[in-house]
């Protein structure tokens, strides 16, 4: 770990990788994969921060916090060290995978639920309601599909106890089979049909998917509880009480980072959390859709943020617009992260860098002047390789991955960076 005092003199390219945060020693939990989640930090780093706290500090952190939980890695980890928790996100797909990850089931029950949702499922007629449905789900679906899955959600909300883990657990599992019995493409990271797939049935999907819960379940069952409190909403514009938190343990969402509440836009449209699931991209960090007065804006960005604003304005001026966005957000988002933690706490953050056409988008850069201007007594920063982008570091007009120059560079190392109060 390298302190940084000033960030104008300090080479963060110089900043050597850090082995330590490169792999975990131990196989990841089951639980860590029961539902996708594109943007998920590999479930080590939870541990390793936990690691490094413990070298600082005699006891272990009393509440950790997640800011931008996404699917609950962090909290997983959390419950699995028997730590209270403290998580929010603004995507309500995220904040359900999170949920049921720190919930405790009985096997029994998650059995015995299961069965009944199976024999409710066969006793009962699937009714064809294809053509009533909403218009966006008619265009990802075939109506055989469409109607069993209909059923099935339909059979779940009328076996499981309103309000209850044991809901919770099987919309969870609902949810990650929305993908898979789609004409979605398969892995695609951009929302778009492949004509030709073939589907698994919605009751065979539901099967496989319900062994591997329950299996991750058997694995953690015997966990001591611990208190678990994960909200859905912008970190920014919420005032949650949020109680009394030592560590902060995030990666917050890319600059360029693609829309996730397109990503998730089956779950969000199955489970009636929107109507129009473009809605969901209302306040996530960085996001423009509402109008703000970009010339009055720039004045607050920081120095760093002020000059790549500058470099991308000349040439690509409304990707300005939003980068500019993004920075202030962060600036806001360094305030809060400060304000929640306790007297000593520690906020670690997971942040990589990426470049738009030719100008580098120096987020570490930018964050950690904005940790150090909101009054963090020091910063400190490491790097870490990313083990699946060394190969193919570039991001094609689909998304995805690949060794083609041409695309948005996406780099093969991140850094971790961290404030102490
Ligand atoms: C990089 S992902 C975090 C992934 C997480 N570490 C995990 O392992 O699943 C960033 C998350 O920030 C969330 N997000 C974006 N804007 C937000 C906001 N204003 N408030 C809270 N969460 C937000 C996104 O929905 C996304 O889940």
């Amino acid at each position: 770990m390298i302190t940084v005092n000033n960030v104008h003199a300090f080479d963060f390219d110089s900043v050597p990788i850090d082995p330590f945060w490169n792999t975990g020693t131990q196989r990841e939990q089951k639980m860590h994969k029961i539902h996708a989640y594109p943007a998920k930090f590999p479930a080590f780093i939870t541990t390793k921060a936990l690691e490094f706290w413990k070298e600082n500090n005699a006891n272990p952190p009393r509440r950790i916090a997640d800011i931008f939980c996404g699917c609950g890695t962090t909290a997983f980890e959390a419950k699995r060290n028997s730590i209270d928790f403290w998580g929010c996100d603004i995507n309500p797909v995220a904040t359900l995978i999170a949920k049921t990850k720190s919930r405790k089931y009985q096997s029994g029950r998650l059995q015995s639920y299961y069965e009944k949702i199976l024999r409710e499922y066969d006793e009962n007629k699937c009714l064809d309601c294809f053509d009533s449905a909403p218009e966006r789900l008619r265009y990802w679906y075939v109506k055989e599909q469409y109607n069993e899955l209909a059923h099935l959600r339909d059979v779940i909300f009328s076996v499981t106890p309103d309000n209850s883990n044991y809901r919770l657990f099987f919309l969870c599992a609902f949810s990650n089979i929305l993908k898979p019995t789609s004409r979605w493409l398969t892995k695609s990271i951009k929302p778009q049909v492949d004509p030709h797939k073939s589907s698994p049935r919605v009751i065979d999907a539901f099967k496989d998917q319900f062994k591997m819960m329950y299996s991750a379940n058997e694995e953690i069952k015997d966990l001591t509880s611990s208190e678990s409190n994960i909200v859905t909403g912008s970190f920014l514009k919420n005032s949650w009480e949020i109680p009394p938190v030592d560590m902060i343990i995030t990666s917050p969402p890319y600059v360029t980072s693609y829309e996730y509440a397109d990503l998730h836009q089956l779950s969000s449209l199955w489970l009636g959390y929107v109507i129009d699931y473009r809605e969901l991209r209302k306040g996530t960090i960085g996001s423009c859709y509402h109008e703000y007065n970009f010339n009055k804006e720039l004045k607050r960005l920081n120095s760093t943020g002020l000059k790549i604003v500058s470099l991308l304005l000349d040439q690509h001026k409304s990707k300005s617009r939003s980068v500019a966005k993004y920075f202030l957000d962060m600036q806001a988002v360094a305030g809060k992260t400060f304000s929640i933690l306790n007297s000593k706490g520690v906020a670690l953050f997971v942040i990589g860098n990426t470049e738009y056409k030719t100008v580098r988008i120096d987020n570490a850069k930018h964050l950690t002047e904005s940790l150090l201007n909101v009054g963090f007594s020091s910063v400190s920063i490491t790097k870490r390789k990313i083990s699946n982008k060394i190969l193919t570091p570039y991001r094609d007009k689909r998304g995805k991955f690949t060794t083609n120059g041409e695309g948005r560079k996406i780099y093969s190392e991140e850094f971790i960076i961290i404030g102490k109060k």
